[in-house]
């Protein structure tokens, strides 16, 4: 978890109870590294890449049944009385995450020989001593929430690694981005990007070489996860299809992404060791892995990420920074990972273990787990030198990859220790950024409902304004301490102590709130939590704009029962759904912000909602209140909150977004994934050992709604334009038959096999534009596969269609996007078989329909 404060003067730090030095034993390897020193010298070809695969694919086959379904659970005997007694050794869940050894070496796949080339070169020159200093981060002067330290012999200056996916955290002069979940709602690949290299461009200019992010895990299978809102979708498609441009726009700046958390990190709750408790254990069988979970961290790879995080919780009862199914057998062999995998903030709690499982590198620092004591294992041959050398070449490859060798800004040479005390001043914003922040703001905004021409406004003659969410927070300021600074944890709109409670872990702590009563929200709780150099609130912008209209304005932001001025055009009430690492969200909506709202129609005919909301917010209470007009579901904005809002409010842009979620009409239509998964009185035997089991498998939002045929409040990919659309003409193109095996033949690339990404399929079709304005469109594609979900997003595009106007979209299918995997084979699967096509405006509205048969 987060932090360790290097402040001078807080001096504090924040971190859970590690476990024993020398950490817990794999659950599923016998730590005898001489055993497999002597190994590898009995059998010189596990020396080599192919040999690694053949041991890989043996173990894989006899693994094979445990693979096909879901880790099952040893059953527990019960004790003489009949009381079934808490398992106390993990010992008892060795063996349900296959063994995956050894680690892969670096190869210098693709773009990354000649950075291999050079890394080998200065990795060959280091000591062992010097090798192991890149293995774990460093208390530094800088206020980098993690730094790699310089070997200044070899011209090595170290690394920054600092949060987040939506801007800088935590510093000054910097821009706040629209959120991972803003972005989501954009469906805009091109904004993405240029959000993605503005970012970038920020982070360098501050000298921070790593970027911890875009998260991609959560995804969102826990309704209520407090760290959704990172991320962009809870589809794998979409969210691999954003995670490929924001690892491209980063990285063209020359900084590298940390894509986390890696994988399956789905709930804040036990996300953390608290001794004698373990970790929640995400119990995944292989196929929902790989359709789901790895998706886009294979996009992740595919666009070349330079680091991914390891993850906090366990995966099939074995850590994620000590799996080496996940690490050494899903990313490093059989996607091709050439990065280094980073340790999520302590999230090491093994040393020879996690080296052996393939870890890289330790944040913020490995404790007592490596630095001398890694010295030591090479010494005493329980960790074999190649495996540290190969730590030391992927960190230095990847940053002569990135050219970070060439001009890049010292490390942390923007990131003071604590802004309040004197410090050179690093402006990192750039006029130019100005166009991405306000698009991407605008693009995020869902508009659900809109009856009676509510929207857009026209110079309203009385508006009437309420809500806690209108305004910015009363405070937006370093309070001193570092990381200890509530601002550093985006905690100003809730107090300060709910959100401490999470990352400290506080006992029996109840007292989350589901709002942000102190204003509005342009971002999330946490590490993600971006700084910001200005924010225009949602009520700062309407003042300007009545200002200029002549427009009377009353507002109430104090009161849940405010009076209603009875010539009021419009009344808008402000409502937010708050969520934060840590701590899962209590609820999907809130009684109170529902009262307000309820209060409020009742006094006025055209009630307009604006609701910014860091994940799924229910709105049964009132949606189909007929003075309920209009509803908007605003997101998290970033710094252009305001201006971007208003300019949706008064009709200057036309509301483009759409849900990257489902929009339940009860918590219970979500099934038990409303919530996370918590110990019962039931689970007394497993409550040192929490267990998540992911046994609905990839059948997570609207897969879960079409297959049980349940009907949404709002449909996955819905939102309303100011204009209307019409699509037609669909077609459907696929390719030759050569080119339709079975399986993938091709060599490994950087994600995997090169032929997965081959085009099989082609679809086009028209989007109309029949309405008065002009405006973007998404169109999405949806594929069924036979024997998979009713159909699954696989292509999406958003045009911009004048009025009267019509635009040709056109997706292509790779082979991935048709296969399903193939568990036995261990590789994707083409199968025989009709697989439906329908292309429309949501998941649920999709006028164009046809199918295509695939025969190999
Ligand atoms: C979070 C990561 C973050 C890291 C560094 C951890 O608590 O889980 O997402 O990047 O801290 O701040």
């Amino acid at each position: 978890m987060l932090k360790t404060d290097t402040s001078a003067g807080a001096g504090t730090e924040i971190r859970p109870e590690d476990g024993t030095a020398g950490g817990h034993k794999p659950d599923d390897f016998e730590q005898k590294p001489s055993v497999f020193q002597r190994f590898r010298d009995r059998f010189p070809f596990l020396k080599t890449r192919r040999g690694i695969a053949v041991v890989v694919i043996v173990i894989l086959a006899i693994i094979g049944g445990g693979l096909a379904g879901l880790a099952a659970l040893p059953s527990r005997k019960k004790s003489g009385s009949g009381d079934v007694e808490p398992i106390t050794d993990d010992a008892f869940f060795y063996g349900l995450s296959p063994p995956v050894y050894p680690s892969p070496e670096i190869e210098g796949l693709g773009a990354w020989s000649d950075a291999l080339e050079k890394a080998k070169d200065m990795v060959g020159k280091m000591t062992i001593e010097e090798k192991v200093s890149l293995t774990g981060g460093v208390r530094s002067l800088t206020g980098c929430a993690g730094s790699l330290p310089p070997i200044t012999r070899l011209d090595f200056p170290g690394m920054c690694l600092h949060d987040a996916g939506q801007g800088l955290r935590n510093t000054d002069f910097v821009n706040a981005y629209p959120a991972g979940i803003h972005v989501g709602a954009s469906w805009n690949k091109a904004l993405a990007r240029r959000r993605a290299k503005a970012m970038g461009s920020e982070f360098r200019t501050k000298g921070v070489n790593v970027l911890l992010g875009p998260s991609i895990g959560p995804m969102g299978r826990v309704v209520s996860g407090g760290r959704n809102w990172e991320s962009f979708s809870v589809d794998p498609y979409l969210t691999g299809v954003f995670v490929r441009e924001t690892v491209g726009g980063v990285q063209e700046e020359g900084v590298l992404t940390s894509v986390k958390h890696f994988i399956a990190n789905e709930q804040e709750t036990y996300r953390l060791q608290k001794l004698p408790r373990e970790a929640v254990s995400s119990n995944i069988d292989d196929k929902t892995m790989h359709e789901f979970y790895l998706w886009p961290f294979q996009d992740a790879v595919l666009a070349g990420s330079a680091n991914i995080m390891c993850s906090y919780q366990r995966i099939n009862n074995s850590y994620g920074c000590q799996n080496s199914k996940t690490m050494n057998g899903l990313l490093k062999d059989e996607l091709g990972f050439q990065g280094w995998v980073v340790s999520d903030w302590d999230a090491q709690h093994a040393g020879v273990a996690a080296a052996l499982a393939g870890m890289d590198v330790a944040m913020p620092e490995p404790h007592d787990y490596w630095g001398d004591t890694l010295v030591e294992a090479v010494r005493n041959g329980s960790v074999p030198e190649d495996r540290v050398t190969d730590m030391a070449t992927r960190v230095i490859a990847s940053w002569y990859h990135l050219s970070q060798d060439k001009d890049f800004p010292p490390p942390g040479i923007g990131m003071p220790m604590d802004v309040q005390e004197p410090h050179r001043i690093v402006d990192a914003r750039n006029s130019s950024s100005r166009g991405v922040l306000r698009e991407g703001a605008v693009e995020g905004h869902v508009l659900v409902k809109n009856s009676n021409g509510a929207l857009p406004l026209r110079e309203p003659r009385l508006l009437s304004v309420f809500g806690y969410s209108a305004t910015s927070a009363r405070a937006m300021n370093f309070i001193g301490g570092g990381f200890a600074d509530p601002l550093a944890f985006g905690a100003y709109p809730v107090d300060w102590e709910e959100v401490e409670a999470g990352f400290t872990m506080k006992e029996n702590y109840q007292d989350w709130s589901s709002i942000g009563l102190g204003g509005t929200l342009i971002a999330g709780g946490g590490s993600g939590a971006p700084s910001s150099s200005t924010l225009v609130s949602p009520f700062e912008a309407i003042k300007a704009q009545a200002d200029e209209d002549g427009t009377a304005l009353l507002w109430d932001f104090k009161r849940g029962d405010p009076g209603v001025h009875p010539a009021s055009d419009a009344c808008l009430v402000f409502g937010n759904a708050w969520a934060s690492e840590s701590y899962d969200r209590p609820t999907l909506y809130d009684d109170y912000t529902d009262g307000l709202v309820l209060h409020v129609a009742s006094r006025c005919n055209n009630t307009i909602v604006v609701l910014h909301n860091a994940g799924p917010r229910l709105v049964d209470q009132w949606i189909e209140h007929r003075n309920v007009t209009a509803v908007i579901f605003a997101h998290l904005p970033g710094q252009d909150s305001g201006n971007a809002l208003v300019s949706i409010l008064y009709g200057r842009e036309n509301p483009s977004g759409k849900l990257p979620y489902t929009v339940a009409r009860n918590e219970s239509d979500y099934a038990h994934m409303a919530g996370p998964d918590v110990l019962s009185d039931d689970d007394r035997v497993y409550e040192n050992f929490p267990q998540s089991n992911f046994s609905e498998g990839v059948y997570v939002d609207y897969r879960h709604f079409d297959r049980d045929g349940i009907e949404p409040r709002f449909a996955f990919g819905f939102g309303l334009s100011y204009t209307n659309f019409v699509f037609d003409n669909l077609t459907v193109q696929t390719s030759h038959n050569e080119s339709m095996a079975p399986y993938p033949t091709g060599p490994l690339r950087e994600g995997g096999p090169r032929d997965l990404w081959t085009v099989l399929a082609r679809v086009s079709a028209e989007v109309r534009n029949i309405g008065e304005v002009e405006g973007y469109e998404v169109a999405q594609l949806y594929v069924g596969i036979p024997g998979g979900p009713v159909r699954q997003l696989r292509g999406f595009d958003k045009p911009f269609v004048e009025a009267g106007d019509s635009a040709t979209v056109e997706f292509e299918l790779t082979r991935r996007d048709l296969s399903v995997w193939d568990v036995g084979a261990q590789k994707w699967h083409l199968r025989n078989g009709t697989y439906g096509v329908w292309v429309g405006s949501s998941s649920r509205d999709l006028p164009l329909q046809d199918e295509f048969a695939i025969q190999n």
